[in-house]
């Protein structure tokens, strides 16, 4: 019985790329972050100034498909009320943005807002009441590999908590698949999403979709801006029942600040090693050499194991072709936004995620504080013994022992894969948050006057991570140096990116800025500007506590706005 639901799964999927690989005349337009580029194919890549020009209905009339989400098939069907995009630049002019009633992203945060209540123009005070407990989806590192989650996006460095498609084969009639489950299973717990709890306003969990790594941060503080920003993307289901048919959508954002003398955040290295293969893997079926640079602790790739979903791909060119189904969902989110833009057609029925009786199970057991303190107490000694290896090198200690010793300290195999990765390294409870839009097109967050409903809930952690030079450098490398896969419709296997990246005119092989930060957007009122630190819960974090212990808000906030010494 499980068998042969599974080979549904398995044909429809093989379908559903078949479709999507064939329709390659329609919605060819995109959208990047430098200026708009009238291309050669009589198509459009349009700038953020103008993405909120973006419509699409490819199926009335052709003329009109102005644009599409690059990767996001399910991005068709695109009207003006569907693409949330406005142009509210910060400083620009009010009157150009719905009388500067909006609430696009990314914004300036501020810690002013954190004053008591009514002491300034900006406060708002933080309705949070408790930290934000995050537990692991089932997915394990091998998984997301085989199911060719880490992608190389022109927009993002992506991680995707993969789903599958799943059909009633029997009544089905209308060519949407009836819903999607996370692709991942486990022995006794089933497909179990990672999940977030959110203090005040939601009773229930957040669940991941997916992680998008930005260079630099979309969002800045007090003015700062950061060197990345790495955002986990969740959706959220009320009820087992209701599942899916719930359109709002969350992001906890990390910072991240790269130093030359930080000790190299080791869950970042494990996630670049995935997108060095798969840059190997799109590079190789297109026939072009590996990239030249290495990066330590990623080669030789251990694994050799086949890409499934280019696999499918090139299978199911040779499969029927009978198929109305014209769909494909890579995450959770997609169907989100699929449903959303559906939302007004008498004849649509909502596709659902299902969830698994796992996902509804009540918190592990387990001693947070405890837990807490192990991973800051853990990070801590890690960075100790780094620097006191640092120093004796710098002080002349070259020995084959030592190169060891550090070469056991880049050894990842042995670190434990966690989907939450992003979030030990803050070592923070605090944020700053607010309502907002999603910051690529269709810039999701429904505009309902001054409600909350129907946004983009975000939480952006006050601390950035501390990673290493050679970390973003590699990130930026990433991005720049994308190459379309194969199946691409625009420039396969060809340069493609939508960062506007910066070289050196002197050596243009050299990168000197990679940018797919969408700009800042002004702020209005409707963002519900709130930060959430020590008055408003105790942390968890032994680092927080210190910070803590810092009475005067004045300097807590901008003498020392960080919880660690740098
Ligand atoms: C809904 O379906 C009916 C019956 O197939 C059709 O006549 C009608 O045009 C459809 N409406 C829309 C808005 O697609
Ligand atoms: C050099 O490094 C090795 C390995 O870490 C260590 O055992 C030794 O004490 C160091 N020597 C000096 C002079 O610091």
């Amino acid at each position: 019985m499980i068998c042969s639901i599974y080979n549904e799964i398995i044909i429809l999927t093989l379908l559903l790329h078949f479709i999507s690989v064939g329709a390659q005349n329609y919605y060819l337009d995109r959208f990047n972050y430098d200026i708009t580029v009238q291309r050669s194919d009589g198509f459009t890549d349009y700038q953020p100034e103008d993405w909120e020009q973006i419509q699409c209905d490819e199926k009335s009339s052709l003329e009109s498909c102005l644009a599409y989400t690059d990767k996001w098939e399910t991005g068709r069907d695109w009207a003006i009320k569907t693409n949330y995009c406005q142009w509210c630049p910060e400083g620009g002019d009010p009157s150009l943005c719905n009388g500067n009633r909006h609430h696009q992203s990314p914004i300036n945060l501020e810690r002013v807002v954190g004053y008591e209540p009514d002491t300034h123009y900006l406060t708002n005070e933080c309705i949070d009441i408790h930290w934000m407990k995050y537990e692991d989806s089932v997915c394990s590192l091998e998984q997301l590999i085989d199911a060719d989650a880490f992608s190389i996006e022109r927009h993002s460095l992506r991680i995707s908590q993969p789903v599958a498609i799943y059909d009633n084969i029997n009544q089905d009639i209308d060519g949407v698949p009836d819903g999607v489950r996370l692709q991942c299973r486990e022995k006794g717990i089933g497909s179990r999403f990672g999940r977030i709890d959110f203090s005040k306003g939601f009773s229930q969990w957040w669940y991941l979709s997916h992680t998008d790594v930005k260079t630099p941060s979309e969002h800045t503080q007090d003015g700062k801006r950061y060197d990345a920003e790495i955002q986990l993307h969740h959706f959220y289901s009320v009820t087992a029942e209701e599942a899916g048919t719930n359109n709002e959508v969350a992001t906890v954002s990390i910072f991240a600040q790269a130093y030359n003398d930080a000790v190299p955040y080791p869950f970042l290295d494990k996630v670049i090693c995935q997108w060095r293969r798969k840059e190997y893997n799109v590079r190789k079926e297109c026939g072009l050499d590996p990239v030249e640079s290495t990066y330590p602790g990623c080669f030789p790739l251990k694994r050799s194991k086949r890409n499934l979903r280019n696999e499918q791909q090139q299978r199911s060119i040779s499969s029927p072709t009978n198929s109305k189904k014209d769909i494909d969902f890579l995450t959770a989110q997609d169907v989100i936004l699929y449903n959303d833009q559906h939302r007004n057609n008498p004849n649509h029925t909502n596709v659902k995620i299902h969830m698994d009786e796992g996902n509804w199970a009540p918190a592990e057991e387990k001693d947070w504080d405890t837990w807490i303190k192990e991973q800051s107490n853990e990070m801590t000694e890690k960075e100790d013994i780094y620097h006191r290896m640092r120093n004796e090198y710098h002080g002349g200690n070259h020995t084959e022992e030592l190169h060891r010793e550090f070469r056991k300290l880049y050894q990842y195999e042995e670190l434990e894969w966690f989907n939450y990765w992003p979030m030990l390294g803050v070592r923070t409870e605090y944020y700053f948050r607010y309502s907002g839009s999603q910051t690529i097109p269709p810039c999701y967050g429904n505009f309902i006057d001054m409600s909350r409903v129907g946004t983009n809930h975000w939480r952006v952690m006050k601390d950035p991570i501390r990673i290493h030079s050679r970390q973003l450098l590699e990130l930026q490398r990433l991005s720049a140096e994308r190459i379309a896969p194969i199946g691409s419709t625009v420039n396969a296997c060809q340069s493609d990116t939508a960062a506007k990246v910066t070289r050196d005119p002197m050596d243009p092989g050299k990168i000197v800025d990679v940018n797919n930060a969408r700009p800042l957007m002004s702020w209005a009122k409707p963002h519900f500007k709130t930060f959430c630190e020590c008055k408003d819960w105790e942390s968890k974090w032994p680092e927080d506590r210190n910070w803590c212990a810092i009475e005067d808000i004045n300097e807590r906030f901008y003498d020392k706005p960080y919880n660690y010494g740098w």
